[in-house]
C-alpha cells in the first residue's frame, strides 16, 4: 500500500490535509516533525511528504525545523504555509513578513501552467493565513502561482520534486484544493489509490482473526460510534471469544440503551452483558451539583461496575478498545489547557491489567469509523450518531440529577431531536440536544398557573468541536419544537434557545 507521511509542525488542519489524503485512496500517516528522523521516513517506504503549516516565523532560532537531510532521500515534498517556507528555508531560500502585512481569507490565486495545477483555472480562490512569506526561492526553484499581494505563492523544483502552496489546499475554502492534493498524490509521487475501506476492513479481520485465536476478549460498549465499531468488527474476528460489557449508567438518552442491546445482542449475536446501574448512579449523584464532582463520580462508578463484571468472567486475555486515529495523534502531542476533565466513560484505570490491548480502529479518522460501521451493517443511528459525552445526560441537567428530571431531559431531547431529524441531513446541525436548566418559572396553562424547569436548546455547527457557532435554526422549526415540548412534556413550563457560540461558551452546559 502506497503511504504519505504528513509531517506535522504544529498547523490547525493537519489532520485535514490527512484526511483528504485518504479522501483521495492514498493511504497518509501523520507524524510529528521531533518524532521521526531521516532513517525513519526512508525506512517507512514513504511515496511523498507533505510539511504541514504551523504558527511559527522559519527564522525564529525556536520555530519546528526539520534536517535538511530530508531533501537528500529522493521523496517528492510538498509544504503547506508554513511547510512552504520551511522547505524553501532548508534549501537555502530567503523567508521574510510580508511587506503588505497579513494576507487572511479567501484570496485570488492566478496559477502558471505545471502538472501540480493541471485542472486548475489561470484564476481561481485560495484561502490564505500567512504573515511571512518566501521572498526569494532557493536556487533551483522557480515561482508557479502567485496572488496580488504574495508574488511567491507556489513554487516548484521539478528536478528534485519540491513544491510548495502559501494557501491552504486542504480547506473547502480553496476552489481547487483537492485537485492540486490529488496532483501531488498522483502525477508527482506517482501513488496508487489503493486505500480502501473494504481492503481495511477485510486486513483489519484477518489480522485479528490471527492475532487473538483463542483469546477471550473483553469490550466496555458505550453504545458510541467507536466501541460500537470495534465491537462489531471483532466479533467478525473472534465470534464467541468476545464479550461486551454495556454499563448503562441510565443517563443515556430516550431508548438509547435498548437499541445498543437489540444491535449487539439481536442481531449481531454478541455476548453482551448490560448493566443496569442507573439506581447505583443517581445514588452516588444525589445533592452532587457540580459538574466536574459529577463527571468523576460518574467515570468512578463506571470503572466500579465495570470491573466487578470483568471479574466476575473469570480469565480474560484481552481488552479491546475503540481508540481512533486522532486520539493516538493527541496522545502523542502533549497537553493541551483542560477546560472540562473531558473523562470519556470506557478509558479504564492503570491498575486493571491486561496482558494485551486491542485497539482495531487505531488508524483510522472518524468518517473512515463510520464508513467502516457502515460496511460492517451497524444500523445508521449508530454510524451517524452525534457525539454524546461519557456522563450523558449528567452533564446536561445543570443542579441536581433526580430520576425524574432525567425523564422529564429524556422527552425533551427526543422531541427536539426527532423534529431535527425530519430536516434534511445537509441542513442538519453537527450537535444538537436539550439541557435541563435550574431554573424554575411560571406559566399559564388553560387558566391555571404553573411552575415547572425552564429548557434549554441548543444547537451548533462546527468541523472540528474546538470551536463552533450556533446554528441558526428556522423560526419554524423552534416555534413547533418549543410547543411540543410544553405540551408534551410535564414539568417544563418554558423553553430557550442557546445564541452563544463556542468560544466564549462551551458547547455543553457543564
Ligand atoms: P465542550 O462542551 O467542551 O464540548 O465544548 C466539545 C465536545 O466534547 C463533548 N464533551 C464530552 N465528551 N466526555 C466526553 O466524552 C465529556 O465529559 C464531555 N464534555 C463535552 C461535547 O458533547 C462536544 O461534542
Amino acid at each position: 500500500m502506497d503511504k504519505i507521511l504528513v509531517l506535522d509542525f504544529g498547523g490547525q488542519y493537519d489532520q485535514l490535509i490527512a484526511r483528504r489524503i485518504r479522501a483521495a485512496n492514498v493511504y497518509a500517516e501523520i507524524k510529528p516533525y521531533n518524532k521521526i528522523d531521516c532513517d525513519k521516513i526512508l525506512a517507512g517506504g514513504y511515496k511523498g511528504i507533505v510539511f504541514t503549516g504551523g504558527p511559527n516565523s522559519v527564522y525564529e532560532q525556536t520555530s519546528p525545523r526539520f534536517h535538511p537531510c530530508v531533501l537528500s532521500l529522493g521523496i517528492p515534498i510538498l509544504g503547506i504555509c508554513y511547510g512552504h517556507q520551511l522547505l524553501s528555508f532548508l534549501a537555502g531560500g530567503e523567508i521574510a513578513p510580508s511587506e503588505s502585512g497579513s494576507e487572511y481569507g479567501k484570496t485570488e490565486l492566478y496559477v502558471d501552467p505545471h502538472p501540480l495545477f493541471e485542472g486548475v483555472p489561470e484564476k481561481s480562490v485560495c484561502w490564505m493565513s500567512h504573515t511571512d512569506e518566501v521572498k526569494a526561492p532557493p536556487e533551483g526553484f522557480r515561482v508557479i502561482a502567485h496572488t496580488v499581494n504574495c508574488s511567491c505563492a507556489a513554487v516548484a523544483d521539478d528536478r528534485h520534486g519540491f513544491y510548495g502552496v502559501q494557501f491552504h489546499p486542504e480547506v473547502t475554502h480553496t476552489e481547487y484544493g483537492n485537485t492540486i492534493l490529488k496532483n501531488f498524490l498522483f502525477k508527482i509521487c506517482a501513488c496508487n489509490a489503493d486505500w480502501q475501506m473494504d481492503d481495511v476492513l477485510e486486513s483489519t479481520v484477518a489480522k485479528y482473526r490471527a492475532e487473538l485465536n483463542d483469546k477471550k476478549v473483553l469490550l466496555a460498549l458505550s453504545g458510541g460510534v467507536d466501541s460500537s465499531v470495534a465491537a462489531a468488527l471483532l466479533q467478525r474476528a473472534v465470534g464467541e471469544n468476545l464479550v461486551c460489557v454495556f454499563v448503562d449508567h441510565g443517563l443515556l438518552r430516550k431508548g438509547e440503551g435498548d437499541l445498543v442491546e437489540q444491535t449487539f445482542a439481536g442481531k449481531f449475536g454478541i455476548r453482551l452483558i448490560r448493566v443496569n446501574a442507573e439506581e447505583r448512579f443517581l445514588e452516588k449523584l444525589k445533592g452532587v451539583t457540580d459538574p466536574e464532582r459529577k463527571r468523576k463520580i460518574i467515570g468512578r462508578e463506571f470503572i466500579r461496575v465495570f470491573e466487578k463484571e470483568a471479574k466476575e468472567l473469570g480469565q480474560i486475555d484481552v481488552l479491546a478498545q475503540g481508540t481512533i486515529y486522532p486520539d493516538v495523534i493527541e496522545s502523542g502531542k502533549g497537553d493541551s489547557a483542560v477546560i472540562k476533565s473531558h473523562h470519556n466513560v470506557g478509558g479504564l484505570p492503570k491498575h486493571m491489567t491486561f496482558s494485551e490491548i486491542a485497539e482495531p480502529l487505531r488508524d483510522l479518522f472518524k468518517d473512515e469509523v463510520r464508513e467502516l460501521g457502515e460496511k460492517l451493517g451497524l444500523p445508521r443511528e449508530l454510524v451517524w450518531r452525534q457525539p454524546f459525552p461519557g456522563p450523558g445526560l449528567g452533564v446536561r441537567i445543570t443542579g441536581e440529577i433526580t430520576a425524574e428530571k432525567l425523564n422529564m431531559l429524556r422527552e425533551a431531547d427526543a422531541i427536539f431531536r426527532e423534529e431535527l431529524e425530519n430536516c434534511e441531513t445537509a441542513q442538519r446541525p453537527n450537535q444538537y440536544f436539550a439541557v435541563l436548566t435550574d431554573t424554575k418559572s411560571v406559566g399559564v396553562m388553560g387558566d391555571g398557573r404553573t411552575y415547572g424547569y425552564v429548557l434549554a436548546l441548543r444547537a451548533v455547527s462546527t468541523d472540528d468541536f474546538m470551536t463552533a457557532e450556533w446554528t441558526r435554526l428556522s423560526y419554524e422549526l423552534l416555534e413547533r419544537v418549543s410547543s411540543r415540548i410544553t405540551n408534551e412534556v410535564k414539568g417544563v413550563t418554558r423553553v430557550v434557545y442557546d445564541i452563544t457560540s463556542k468560544p466564549p461558551a462551551t458547547v455543553e452546559f457543564e
